[in-house]
């Protein structure tokens, strides 16, 4: 199938089927990171540069060795290193970077719609790598193919039906958000758990939400941890940390109320001891690891098929 998007911006933009291809390529790249030699040369000569305004280590690295694993050529912006911290703007600093004519920017930043913004103006592909609150879709996606890897592939039943609890500070997170709307697209049954201070004042989905984590993790085949979000907390919210943890750090007492063999999630970085167990985060049934993995089998899909989306147009019409 021909790509259909430019940018990727958030899941919203993408229909079941276009999730599911996503994910069926990662399972094909997959094989490629099991090989003693984890290159091919399927986007030499394409550049993707990655422009990260905001810390990472999962994120950023895993696009970097996606794109180097499938040859392209990849260059790193911090925003320390650039010209923003000069008094540059954004707009400024991405026409600089499309000057240079790369295939697609990937990018992080600390405002939400700073990707939208980027991809109103460039012509190469924009991929959201977190904005703000906002969006993190490459984060649910990588999220939804571990999963899958676990519950049986898509053909196999996939998502369809399972019980996932996404737990901890909603209100400041990207991943919450894009988690929600992929899990259900994918057909999970979703639901929230969180102190009343850490939802999002608007909810936006119409999905059942838990003050009570005991009550919240019965019956889900698998719970998602966040981060608490320590550099994104208003004054307020969180008065007494000891507090969230003894009422939301999720124990191995607790995860033993959900269904057996549930799985855990969390996106990293993890605050051991916060809002999840020490040995929780290490147990078997822990993917923090895998999801890491994944990132790269999810990263080199999307590369793929962003950065081949023009040439398919291309061909159909040499074709026709
Ligand atoms: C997340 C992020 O930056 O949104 N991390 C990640 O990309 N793996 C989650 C977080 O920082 O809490």
């Amino acid at each position: 199938m021909a790509w259909p998007h430019k940018d990727l911006l958030c899941v919203s933009q993408l229909s079941r089927q276009d999730a599911e291809e996503i994910l069926r390529a990662a399972k094909s790249f997959q094989e490629i990171n099991a090989r003693p030699v984890k290159k091919v040369p399927i986007l030499k000569g394409k550049s993707v540069i990655l422009f990260f305004a905001e810390p990472s280590t999962r994120t950023k690295t895993s696009f970097d060795v996606a794109g180097k694993r499938l040859s392209a050529d990849t260059f790193a912006l911090t925003k320390s290193g650039s010209s923003l911290v000069k008094g540059e703007s954004l707009k400024d600093t991405v026409l600089t970077l499309q000057a240079m004519k790369p295939d697609a920017i990937v990018m992080r930043h600390q405002a939400s719609g700073a990707a939208k913004f980027i991809a109103e103006r460039l012509n190469c592909s924009v991929i959201n790598a977190g904005d703000g609150w906002h969006a993190h879709p490459t984060q649910a996606l990588l999220d939804a193919f571990t999963l899958s890897e676990h519950w049986g592939n898509l053909d196999g039943g996939g998502l369809e039906g399972r019980n996932v609890c996404i737990l901890g500070d909603i209100a400041h997170s990207r991943v919450a958000r894009s988690n929600v709307v992929l899990l259900r697209l994918l057909g999970a049954k979703v639901r929230l758990c969180a102190p009343r201070t850490l939802l999002p004042t608007a909810l936006a989905w119409d999905v059942p939400v838990y003050s009570d984590l005991d009550e919240a993790v019965r019956g889900m085949d698998a719970v998602m941890c966040l981060r608490l979000q320590l550099e994104r907390q208003e004054a307020g919210l969180l008065p007494d940390l000891r507090e969230y943890s003894r009422r939301y750090c999720l124990t191995a007492a607790r995860m033993a109320k959900a269904n057996k063999g549930a799985l855990l999630l969390h996106p990293g970085p993890i605050n051991r001891g916060i809002e999840i167990a020490s040995d929780v985060a290490d147990a078997k049934i822990s993917l923090i690891l895998d999801q890491v993995a994944s990132g790269v089998d999810v990263r080199m899909a999307l590369l793929h098929l962003y950065l081949t989306r023009k040439e398919a147009k291309e061909e159909r019409r040499v074709a026709s």
